[in-house]
């Protein structure tokens, strides 16, 4: 009670310099059939500023200082709901319930097959026609020890595009004054399920509309990748990334082989692709580090999952018009995706997906800002 009382004062007071409380709500409009979407803002004692709304749990906006104390916003998105309406290339949203592709949109489960909404050629893509990036959450502001943040929750139910069971999801995202953004997914099922949540933020971190990302240098703690066919899907195969293009064990510009004639990197225009984590699954460990080298930004993430989906948002083509008009063309974002492998249900050598009743899927990925 009194625990609750002093959580409640705390939302109330405002965050140092500004007038506001935080997090502090604001209406961003409605969907086509009048529900109300707010947008959540919260801020920490480095002026870091995360946006977050209610509609696909979609990180908006964040704002992030480069080495001259700049405040930029390095992630991609739009200005209003019109555009997250219709976000094809899931900007800053939640993905559920199973993150990228599973092939044919089919898989078996307990002696029983499932069809799923076809949405990518001949796969599902990112849990299908209406995934958790298109649904409206359940939002709830708070303010704690380690930050503050909001907590959405999302009840799935059974059948909910070709899923077996209700699944009841939340996503915490938490802003710490160590300039941490943690995401925690918690998951239970009332039957057997796969599930793969991750969160697709497009970052660039010179700045959202500021050019391509082929000059910042990524690295991965990851010695092998699963190869993919063309149309996405991998081939069942775990390969070792030495000596190939996806080596970024050591720190190396995005940009440096992006062009090669390697298959994997034609199939896919550029890099889109699950790398395997060392750590075992269930330890938080560093799985990928970027710095952008004029601005000086660099991102830390760090996950509890096995793998990683580097993806160099090869397909956006100058056609969307995002945030103060800026028109996002090839390259000019990456993803750090935090997941298990894409189409696990159909490789019975890919870390399990399925969660099972009575047992709780939790998971946690860091994003972690600072300069170099
Ligand atoms: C996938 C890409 C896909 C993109 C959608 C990524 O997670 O790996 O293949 O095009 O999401 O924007």
């Amino acid at each position: 009670m009194i625990a609750s009382f002093a959580i409640f004062l705390a939302m109330l007071l405002p965050a140092s310099g500004s007038q506001e409380p935080d997090p502090h709500k604001e209406s961003f409009g409605s969907t086509p059939d009048g529900k109300p979407v707010d947008v959540y803002t919260f801020t920490n004692a480095h002026r870091i500023e995360v946006r977050v709304i209610n509609y696909g749990g979609i990180i908006t906006a964040l704002r992030v200082p480069d080495r001259n104390g700049k405040l930029d916003d390095i992630v991609l998105g739009f200005d209003n709901l019109a555009g997250y309406l219709n976000n094809k290339p899931y900007f800053g949203a939640i993905i559920g319930r199973y993150a990228n592709r599973i092939a044919n949109g089919k898989f078996s489960l307990d002696g029983r097959d499932y069809t799923l909404a076809k949405n990518n050629g001949p796969n599902s893509l990112h849990g299908g026609s209406r995934g958790f990036n298109n649904v409206l959450w359940r939002a709830d502001p708070f303010r704690n020890r380690q930050g503050r943040g909001v907590i959405l929750s999302y009840l799935s139910k059974d059948g909910e595009e070709g899923y077996p069971g209700n699944l009841d999801v939340k996503v915490t995202y938490t802003l710490s004054d160590a300039n941490e953004l943690l995401v925690d997914y918690l998951a239970t099922a009332d039957k057997a399920t796969p599930i793969n949540l991750t969160q697709h933020t497009y970052f660039n971190l010179g700045g959202e509309g500021n050019g391509d990302v082929l000059a910042e240098e990524l690295r991965l703690n990851a010695d092998r990748f699963t190869p993919i066919d063309k149309d996405l899907i991998p081939t069942g195969e775990i390969r070792l990334v030495k000596g190939t293009p996806l080596d970024f064990t050591q720190s190396t510009r995005i940009g440096a082989r992006i062009n090669d004639p390697y298959d994997q990197l034609l199939f896919a225009h550029g890099y889109d692709h699950n790398f395997v984590l060392k750590a075992a699954e269930g330890r938080l460990q560093l799985a990928a580090r970027v710095h952008e080298p004029n601005r000086g930004r660099v991102l830390e993430v760090s996950t509890t999952q096995p793998g990683i989906q580097f993806y160099s948002a090869n397909f956006l083509d100058g056609t969307l018009v995002g945030k103060h008009g800026h028109r996002y063309k090839q390259r000019e974002a990456f993803c750090l995706e935090t997941q298990h492998f894409p189409d696990s249900p159909n490789h019975a050598n890919f870390p399990s997906t399925i969660l099972r009743p009575g047992k709780t899927f939790h998971s946690r990925t860091v994003f972690k800002f600072s300069v170099q």
